[in-house]
């Protein structure tokens, strides 16, 4: 558990191209912009007194440093890897790193899809696992990680 406050912070992370919500590929992630899913849930996590930051980056370096960072200054991570999801050691390896429950969600139903998307490199090191429920899945990684806080 992290050395911080009683006020409980979660650290939601989006991977590449998630800054492009609501202009990509509207059929399979929605029409909702990432500024709009952001603003949800920062609300929700006022509701739920927990403190909500969120951060997207395109850059697998960038994503890893986030993600050590987290150690020490959160209580939980929710994170969608977008495509490095299916590829990346480096940001497996940075969340092995933390001691704190991680929620790995994805809007679509990867499962459903192209078979390179049915590979996750997070799956059997994560906590609870949320896919297909579009941005709806944020809300529920944030209400279950509060759950287990
Ligand atoms: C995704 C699924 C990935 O396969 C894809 O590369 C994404 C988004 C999802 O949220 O459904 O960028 O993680």
């Amino acid at each position: 558990m992290p050395d911080i406050s009683h006020q409980k912070r979660i650290l939601i992370i989006h991977g590449p191209n998630l800054n492009m919500l609501g202009k990509r590929e509207p059929d399979i992630y929605g029409h909702q912009s990432l500024a709009e899913i952001d603003a949800r849930l920062k609300k929700k996590g006022e509701r739920l007194e927990i403190d909500v930051e969120t951060f997207q980056s395109n850059h697998e370096g960038a994503l890893v440093d986030k993600i050590q960072q987290a150690a020490g200054t959160v209580h939980g991570v929710v994170i969608n890897p977008a495509a490095y999801t299916h590829t990346s050691v480096a940001i497996r390896d940075a969340l092995a790193m933390l001691d704190i429950p991680i929620v790995e969600i994805h809007l679509s139903n990867i499962y459903r899809r192209e078979p390179f998307r049915h590979t996750s490199m997070i799956a059997d090191i994560v906590t609870a696992r949320i896919a297909g429920f579009g941005s709806y899945g944020y809300t529920l990684a944030l209400e279950g990680l509060a759950g287990m806080l």
